[in-house]
């Protein structure tokens, strides 16, 4: 059964579809809220440190339990840990909190559709661009549209995953991350340039230290892992399909800086212009939606044909962006019911739709109609991105790297990760990286994880 599973096919394709996994509205849309609920610049430090010391080595040990394993998430550890009952059920859990991912994401992705079709229709450029920013809420407080649109969203990903894991994936994230690089590039060029932006810019360079919290920690932890799709079986499962000769230090670090730029690009794009725009930095959920008409609008006064193409442009490329990651949280459960149920793809999407649709249904809802149903002070919609970033993500990349440093033999570890002793440099760094995965990531994230009751 093993060997019947499809392989990418070369290093670029890795990084590509790995990418395609990472970034997405982690970077556009979560992070400068984010940054803007979490103490600005402190935050941005405080999330790069912790990417390149704590997440890239978690990263390596899911892509070495992908590819040693053979096998999607749930089996993984089942498999190299000879079926111990332990590993077994954790196994479930990188089942389970990709499936809760979907849930949410799918309404964020809703929201982009529906700006996505608003800007064709030119409407943000003739918005007057104090109406823009106040557009967001009324349209996210409406009962149907936003429900209708992640519906609609959902049941794209859903059918681009029926369609395999080659065709699907790997074509996607191949136009649409240079495009929306682009984009981001010409929008941050031009929020910059707006009156008031450069408290934006201080924002995010000069750190406040006093805003350093442990709470700082925890999301940006939890943030770091969101971002580059740890901690859930994504990575694991991609890991499957990554072939025995690939340096994997080279394509998990290429996804790792990758993804850190597409952030950090995303936040200098977004915050000079909530400052522009005299929005709170720390609005929640909405920043993005509620900032970026209000670009689009400005531009639209001097610049009205470029600020209608960039702006149908850029929700097109966020879109795609949205759904190849998207893809990734569905395929994590698609993958194992099709090799252990038995279901067939298109059966096996089915299955997802229905669940992630449903749960969705009610995160959408907690905006508008449901926004007083509260648990410990949270939305539904909260309380989903809550549990899964700061708790469930921390708990599974913390197996993940207790697996690979502490279950698997150090030899099988090495040799996964120089490819038995082909890789010269790799064979350098080796006893660093291991020490990380072993020692320096298991504490860090317990540290932290504990961090999210205390606050
Ligand atoms: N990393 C993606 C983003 O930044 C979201 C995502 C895709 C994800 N797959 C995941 C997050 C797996 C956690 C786990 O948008």
């Amino acid at each position: 059964m093993a060997d019947k599973r499809e392989k990418f096919g070369g290093r670029l394709a890795v990084i590509l579809a790995m990418a395609g996994s990472a970034i997405g509205l982690g970077n556009i849309w979560r992070f400068p809220y984010m940054v803007g609920e979490h103490g600005g610049a402190a935050f941005v430090f405080v999330y790069i440190f912790a990417t390149l010391l704590i997440s890239l080595p978690v990263f390596l040990a899911e892509v070495m339990i992908g590819r040693r394993s053979h096998t999607n998430s749930r089996d993984a550890f089942a498999r190299l840990s000879r079926q111990h009952p332990f590993w077994k059920a954790a196994g479930y859990l990188t089942i389970l909190i990709p499936t809760l991912i979907a849930c949410y994401y799918s309404v964020i992705g809703g929201w982009s559709v529906e700006y996505f079709i608003k800007s064709c229709g030119l409407a943000f450029v003739q918005m007057e661009p104090d109406e823009a920013s106040g557009f967001f809420g009324a349209f996210v407080s409406s009962t149907w549209t936003p429900v209708i649109m992640h519906l609609l969203f959902l049941g794209v990903t859903v059918a681009v995953v029926a369609g395999g894991v080659k065709s699907g994936i790997e074509k996607f994230s191949k136009i649409s991350l240079p495009v929306l690089f682009v984009l981001i590039i010409m929008i941050l060029t031009y929020s910059v340039s707006l009156p008031g932006a450069g408290d934006g810019v201080r924002y995010l360079l000069h750190p406040d230290w006093s805003e350093l919290t442990p709470r700082t920690f925890a999301y940006a932890m939890g943030q770091s892992f969101y971002s580059l799709s740890l901690g859930m079986g994504a990575i694991i499962t991609y890991g499957s399909y990554v072939s025995k000769k690939e340096n994997i230090l080279a394509t998990s670090t290429g996804t790792a800086v990758s993804d850190l730029m597409f952030a950090i690009l995303a936040g200098f794009a977004i915050m000079p212009a909530v400052f522009a725009a005299g929005i709170e930095p720390g609005a929640g959920p909405g920043l993005i939606f509620q900032s970026i008409p209000y670009v689009f609008s400005k531009m639209g006064t001097t610049l009205p044909v470029v600020s209608s193409v960039v702006a149908i442009l850029f929700f097109l490329a966020i879109i795609v962006a949205a759904m190849t990651s998207i893809i990734s949280l569905v395929e994590v459960g698609v993958s194992f019911l099709v090799e252990r149920a038995g279901m067939s793809r298109g059966r096996a999407c089915l299955v997802l739709f229905l669940i992630c649709g449903s749960f969705g249904v009610l995160c959408s809802l907690s905006f508008g109609p449901l926004a007083e149903m509260k648990v410990a002070g949270m939305t539904v919609f909260d309380l989903f991105d809550w549990v899964c970033s700061n708790i469930l993500l921390l708990l599974m990349a913390l197996l993940a790297v207790i697996f690979v440093g502490w279950v698997l033999p150090r030899r099988v570890v090495h040799d996964e990760f120089t490819n038995g002793g082909r890789l010269p440099f790799n064979e350098r760094l080796f006893p660093v990286v291991y020490f990380l995965i072993k020692w320096v990531a298991p504490i860090a994230v317990v540290i932290i994880f504990f961090t999210n009751f205390m606050l």
